[in-house]
């Protein structure tokens, strides 16, 4: 199968790495508006083809699969003209600018019986895959809450808002870790630019379950973290994406609620225990993506960041966007 990639910015070209690394298929085209990207490609891959032109990725008859590493507004038209010439798709976080426009490609992918994957890169982190193992195992107990920063001094993006920008990755690793489905969210952004933009947003997600989930997305800090706590019945993890080694960390750490009926009082009892740190394997993420998207293509099989997970996301970016414009308000799904 041979493979083109359009858009080799700054994320195009760890695709590009990754997948001409493959065995099981040959990176044969590499497309950008920019010419100057164009030939820093063809430096470092003397062998691949470039063009300023997106249509040869459609038209040429011997590229059997696209994949979008472009602005999120130009995501659809890019993946529908591919999938409507017949080509496998796998499209950058996040999938889509809307939920409608999602939905498009969804039912053409179907229709065209074709994949169609979005690359949610965490969710082949040896972190992400660690922390769902133990939640299998039942390690955690029942998941209560997950409460997610990811603030530095971040790009400024023209195009989308910080939660368009940030959110993608927690929100898809949220959704790879607990079955539970969120009823509404509310979500409050400031934006200190003129154009309206927000760099500061929180959004929280509302649950019928006991389970609640909360993220603070930035542009504006400091300091660069990338934490994220995951609260069980048993135990609670925390995962550091800034640490080298040491990401996730398993506390035997709770509480229990002891209620003394008489006096109407509550009483915590609080158990500190030890702290486990797994081993995590020393693989890409993003070589995990690429193979799981072609073996999904050979075995005809849904990958792991399916087309499903990543509308599951727009949703909730979407229902965010509109909470933020209305103060807050609650955004039922
Ligand atoms: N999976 C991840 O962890 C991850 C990380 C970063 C970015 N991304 C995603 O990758 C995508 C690209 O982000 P980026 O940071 O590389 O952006 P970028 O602006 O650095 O690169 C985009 C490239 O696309 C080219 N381009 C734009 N419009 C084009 C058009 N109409 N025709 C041809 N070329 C065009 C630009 O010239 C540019 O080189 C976004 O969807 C982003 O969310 C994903």
């Amino acid at each position: 199968m041979n493979i083109a990639i359009i858009g080799y910015g700054y994320w195009g070209p760890n695709l590009v790495r990754n997948f001409s690394s493959l065995s099981n298929c040959s990176l044969k085209l590499v497309i950008d508006g920019r010419q100057e990207r164009l030939k820093i490609a063809q430096n470092s891959y003397p062998t691949i083809e470039i063009s300023t032109n997106t249509d040869d990725a459609f038209k040429r008859t011997d590229i059997d699969i696209v994949v979008i590493a472009t602005p999120v507004f130009t995501h659809f038209e890019f993946a529908k003209k591919a999938l409507e010439a017949g080509k496998h798709v796998l499209i950058e976080k996040p999938m889509t600018s809307s939920v409608a426009e999602a939905e498009i490609l969804i039912e053409l992918a179907a229709k065209k019986k074709k994949k169609l994957m979005v690359d949610h890169t965490f969710l082949y982190t040896p972190a992400v895959q660690k922390m769902k193992e133990l939640i299998i195992k039942g390690d955690i107990g029942k998941v209560n809450y997950f409460d997610s920063t990811r603030i530095n001094l971040g790009l400024f993006q023209p195009d989308v808002n910080v939660l368009w920008d940030l959110a993608p990755h927690d929100l898809s690793i949220l959704n790879y870790l607990s079955d539970d489905i969120p009823y509404s969210v509310n979500a409050t952004g400031i934006s200190h630019l003129k154009n309206g933009i927000e760099n500061i947003a929180y959004l929280t997600m509302n649950y019928s379950s006991d389970m609640i989930a909360h993220f603070n997305c930035s542009w504006s800090s400091p300091v660069k973290l990338r934490t994220m706590l995951v609260g069980g019945s048993k135990k609670m993890m925390v995962y550091d994406d800034t640490e080298p080694t040491e990401k996730v960390k398993l506390y035997d750490t709770g509480y229990s609620v002891n209620s003394d009926e008489d006096r109407k009082q509550i009483y915590i009892d609080y158990r500190l225990g030890d702290i486990f740190i797994p081993k995590l394997k020393n693989t890409e993420a993003l070589s995990g993506m690429a193979n799981d998207f072609i073996s999904s293509i050979l075995e005809d099989r849904d990958p792991l960041s399916s087309a499903s997970l990543g509308i599951n996301v727009v949703k909730i970016l979407e229902a965010a966007q509109q909470s933020i414009k209305q103060n807050g308000k609650e955004i039922k799904l």
